[in-house]
């Protein structure tokens, strides 16, 4: 096989998947049962899954085997990437899969796990090696790695690929503030190496959001422009339409600050402004992105609601259907002050950035659902064309739906003598075809190949907290006084107008 480059290697899912049984906690959950089984399965299908290998779902819930497969089924067939379902290669991935029944805390739970394990490792031939993945309540983490250890299911870690290994993949949020993200890690790290730590931000594993780096490091005419001299403003927006639907409890103990932007942002933002790492090695890649997050400067606290503006949606029509208030929604206080928009102004304060604003909005009900990045580019100087300014050259990068990158620059209109933005458009389906595999598939996939570039570093997310712990401390200390201040099928409140209003600019329109 031809070498490839060390570009091409970072862009290749990893293929060396190693044999191990993969225990999954919170199985009877949302996350397992949208993004987990679909995963799974389609990593069979497209036979990435060790042939040694084996399944166990571990949840709260009695249920037998043939349950947890049949409702596990059923969740595929609605929610897999790939359709119609194969039934030959589900009914070979249901045969590896298990249900454990037992509470988080629970000493004898542990003991019947490991018995279980036992026996997988033996009928399987799994070799006696693990990914534990946490998809519970944040709250259960600590305890369920307690656990896991004093009941002698970790293995300590080795650089040797040939001992057996325990991994853990960790869901989303990393702590609930800097104190909470501190204080987990060090429980954590009190029975794990951090090698052995997979901290999951799906967005990391999108096609798009890797593409980033291809983007920018391999092509010279963007690299070279990538700077304060060429580029006014970057802004980057999650929108989305749905609301927090059946995520009430969960919505009033996170808000969008922490759902969204405090990882899946802040994420996207350091890939965008970061500099180029000397190879394409995790830490490597990681030491970059970690030195943009911490050079982000501290919010202003005298008036920190100038570059950060909260919102709350209400009532309101999302195509043409009325849909409830957030403080209407399932498992929500009548009262809540939770947040389901942010809008801010960041500045990171180095060389290449020094004087760009960088704009963050994150929104549940807005009009559509679009994330994507855009990079604003300066103005030449304004005397040649009358309306030269109304259009600046735009670079956006769709990270979903439709995605793609375009390039917006300025055209003389045929037979007039104004100009008009046209738009240079690449779309992946159209080019490539097919559909990219799931962020969730390339993520399940690499952390059992050991592969941990695509994971959060402790660090990345330390300096994002510590970014963003005081806004929440400042929200908690001063309550919202107009919530809710956006109807739903509107782009946000006001007030985030305000923060580019007042520097001459405006959000892009999605
Ligand atoms: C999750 C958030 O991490 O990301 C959800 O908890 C959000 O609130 C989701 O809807 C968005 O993911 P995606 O891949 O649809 O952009």
């Amino acid at each position: 096989m031809e070498k490839l480059s060390p570009l091409e290697e970072f862009n290749r899912p990893k293929k060396n998947a190693q044999p191990c049984v993969m225990v999954i906690f919170g199985a009877t959950g949302d996350l397992n049962a949208r993004k987990l089984m679909p995963a799974l399965y389609n990593l069979e299908q497209d036979g990435e899954l060790p042939v040694h290998f084996a399944c166990v779902g571990f949840a709260r819930r009695p249920k037998t085997n043939e349950q947890f497969r049949t409702e596990m089924f059923e969740k595929v067939k609605e929610f897999s990437r790939t359709k119609p379902i194969n039934e030959q290669v589900w009914d070979q991935f249901s045969n590896q899969l298990f249900y454990h029944q037992s509470e988080f805390h629970e000493d004898e739970g542990y003991e019947r796990l490991k018995k279980l394990l036992h026996d997988l490792d033996a009928k399987f031939d799994t070799q006696g090696n693990r990914v534990y993945y946490l998809s519970t309540q944040p709250s259960y983490f600590s305890i369920i790695i307690q656990k896991l250890s004093e009941h002698g299911l970790i293995s300590p870690y080795h650089e040797n690929a040939d001992q057996h290994f325990t991994r853990v993949i960790i869901e989303k949020p990393f702590g609930h503030d800097l104190a909470s993200a501190e204080a987990l890690q060090e429980d954590v790290t009190k029975y794990l190496d951090e090698n052995q730590i997979y901290r999951i931000d799906h967005y990391l594993g999108k096609e798009t959001v890797q593409n980033l780096m291809t983007l920018r490091f391999s092509n010279p005419i963007f690299e070279s422009l990538w700077n304060n001299h060429h580029i006014d403003q970057v802004q980057i927006s999650v929108s989305e339409e749905q609301g927090i639907g059946t995520r009430g409890a969960f919505w009033e103990e996170a808000g969008m600050l922490r759902d969204i932007v405090q990882n899946h942002m802040m994420q996207l933002l350091s890939i965008v402004a970061m500099e180029p790492p000397n190879s394409l090695d995790a830490n490597a890649i990681r030491n970059e992105k970690v030195k943009v997050m911490q050079s982000v400067r501290p919010l202003p606290k005298t008036h920190l609601d100038k570059s950060v503006v909260r919102g709350q949606y209400d009532t309101g029509f999302i195509e043409g259907f009325e849909v409830p208030a957030y403080r209407s929604e399932p498992n929500v206080s009548p009262t809540s002050n939770v947040e389901t928009y942010v809008a801010m102004e960041l500045h990171i304060d180095n060389w290449r950035w020094a004087g760009v604003p960088f704009y963050l909005r994150a929104g549940k009900r807005l009009p559509k659902r679009i994330t994507e990045i855009a990079i604003v580019f300066k103005q030449v100087p304004n005397y040649l064309f009358s309306n030269n300014n109304e259009f600046p050259n735009t670079l956006v990068i769709r990270i979903q739906p439709n995605e793609g990158i375009s390039l917006k620059m300025n055209c003389k209109v045929p037979g007039m003598t104004h100009l008009q933005p046209v738009k240079m458009d690449f779309r992946y389906g159209s080019y490539f075809g097919g559909t990219p595999p799931e962020a969730y598939e390339r993520l399940i996939c690499d952390c059992l190949s050991g592969d941990n570039t695509l994971f959060a570093r402790y660090d990345e997310l330390l300096a994002s907290w510590k970014l963003l712990t005081p806004v929440l401390k400042h929200w908690e200390e001063n309550p919202p006084e107009a919530f809710p201040n956006y109807h739903s099928g509107t782009w946000g409140p006001k007030a985030a107008d305000a923060i580019l209003h007042r520097e001459g600019r405006k959000w892009r329109l999605l």
